[in-house]
This record gives C-alpha cells, structure tokens and sequence, in this order.
C-alpha cells in the first residue's frame, strides 16, 4: 500500500489551548482507517488540520508526498473530500440538483454525463424525490446524503468522513455501510467516529486519540 498522507511531531491550538499534541501517523491510499476518541479529544481538529482548515502550530503534514504548505485549499481539496461533522457547513447551493452538479459543471463535463452521474447518486442516496427541493428544507440525514453524494462526484483520491452516520436511522446507516464498502480498493477513508460498531464493521485499521494524543494504532 502506497503512503497518502504522513503526519509527522504535529502540535495545534485552538484559542491558545492545545488540542493535538505530537501526532505522528501514516495513512496509505485505499486504506480503511477509523479515529475513535470521546468528545473533545481532537478527532475533528485532526481531520481540520489535514485539510488545512485550521493551521497547525508546529509539525509536518503531507498529502501524496507534497507538504500541505506548499498546496492552496482548492488544491487540497481535488485530492481529499471531506465531510463536515455539521452537515450545514458544506451545503451550498439553493437545490439538491445544483449542489451535486457543481463540481462537474465546474470541470466543463457535457449535460449528458451530469445527468448521468448525478442520476446515479440521486437514485444511491434516495434523494431522487427531493431532485430540485431547496437544500434549506432537507432533514438532517437527507443533508448528510446530499453531503456526501456531493462530494463522491468530485472524484476524490481520498475521504475524510467526519460523523458521518450522524442523523441517519439504521436503513440509511446500512446504505451508507454499502457505499462505503463499494468504495473500498478505490479510494481511501479516514472515518471519524464515535460509533464504535459501524467503525468496526469497517475498518481496516483503528486510531484512539485521547486528549488530543495518539493512544492506540491497531488493525481491526
Ligand atoms: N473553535 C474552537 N475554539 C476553541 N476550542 C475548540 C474549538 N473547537 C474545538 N475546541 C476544543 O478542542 C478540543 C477538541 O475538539 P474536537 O476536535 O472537536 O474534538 P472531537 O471531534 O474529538 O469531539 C475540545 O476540547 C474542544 O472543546
Ligand atoms: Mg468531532
């Protein structure tokens, strides 16, 4: 397995307060791996700081070999999706359709291939019914399946899930389940999760993080 992302000695702060301390792992593409922790132990910084949402105060991140210093957010962002914790920071776009057809009519990809694709994650995330509802009156599951629909049309290398099965009953968790797991050998995820059976369901490999430390990196 190729190496994806390397973390290497990271310190990061939020408000003066240091919520990661002295991070080091390596995340290889089309690995499956899930950062447990209870609330508050900087599960969703990290994945902040890996996509350089927030900077870090000190220590190294690369992605695909490349220092994260050196690449823009837009940059980043083509090579990882990452999911929201809150579902609502991600959403954009006045209607289902327009959200999901974004990155492609940003990518210039003919009508014909966007309906296609979009169609596709229409009919996977059942949101087909909801085609051109406003995104302001979506539930909060039917939020969390046009997040993540939007964000599988990007094509990205690698997933970072932040709670993804927040707001989905058991139905919609199992659909998730089956995405993911077609998913799988083509992308890698780094799920972030406090649902301890759906990240061992899933996993290839397990992180713990306690008070913002690395406790435990095992294989599942
Ligand atoms: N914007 C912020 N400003 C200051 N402290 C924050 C902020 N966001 C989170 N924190 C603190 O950082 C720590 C880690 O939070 P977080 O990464 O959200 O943990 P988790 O996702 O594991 O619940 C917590 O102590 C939290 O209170
Ligand atoms: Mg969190």
């Amino acid at each position: 397995m190729n190496e994806f992302i390397r973390i290497e000695r990271l310190f990061c702060s939020l408000n003066k307060v240091q919520v990661l301390r002295n991070i080091n792992m390596t995340l290889n593409s089309k690995e499956f791996v899930s950062i447990i922790g209870p609330n508050g132990s900087g599960k969703t910084t990290l994945g902040k700081v890996i996509t350089g949402i927030i900077k870090q105060d000190s220590g190294e991140i690369f992605i695909d070999n490349k220092n994260i210093k050196d690449l823009s957010l837009p940059e980043i962002g083509r090579k990882i999706g990452y999911l929201f914790q809150n579902p609502d920071r991600q959403i954009f776009a006045s209607t289902v359709y327009e959200e999901l057809s974004f990155a492609l009519k940003y990518k210039k990809t003919s009508i014909d291939i966007i309906e296609k694709r979009v169609g596709e994650i229409l009919d996977i995330f059942e949101l087909n019914h909801l085609r051109d509802a406003s995104t302001y009156s979506l539930s909060q599951g039917e939020k969390q399946r046009l997040a993540i629909g939007a964000i599988l049309l990007n094509d990205p290398e690698y997933l970072i899930l932040d709670e993804p099965t927040t707001g989905l009953d058991p139905k919609r968790k199992n659909e998730l389940s089956k995405l993911l797991n077609s998913l799988i050998n083509h992308v890698g995820i780094l799920l972030i999760s406090h649902d301890k059976a759906f990240v061992l369901k899933h996993s290839d490999r397990i992180i713990e993080l306690y008070d913002g430390s690395l406790k435990n990196d095992k294989k599942n």
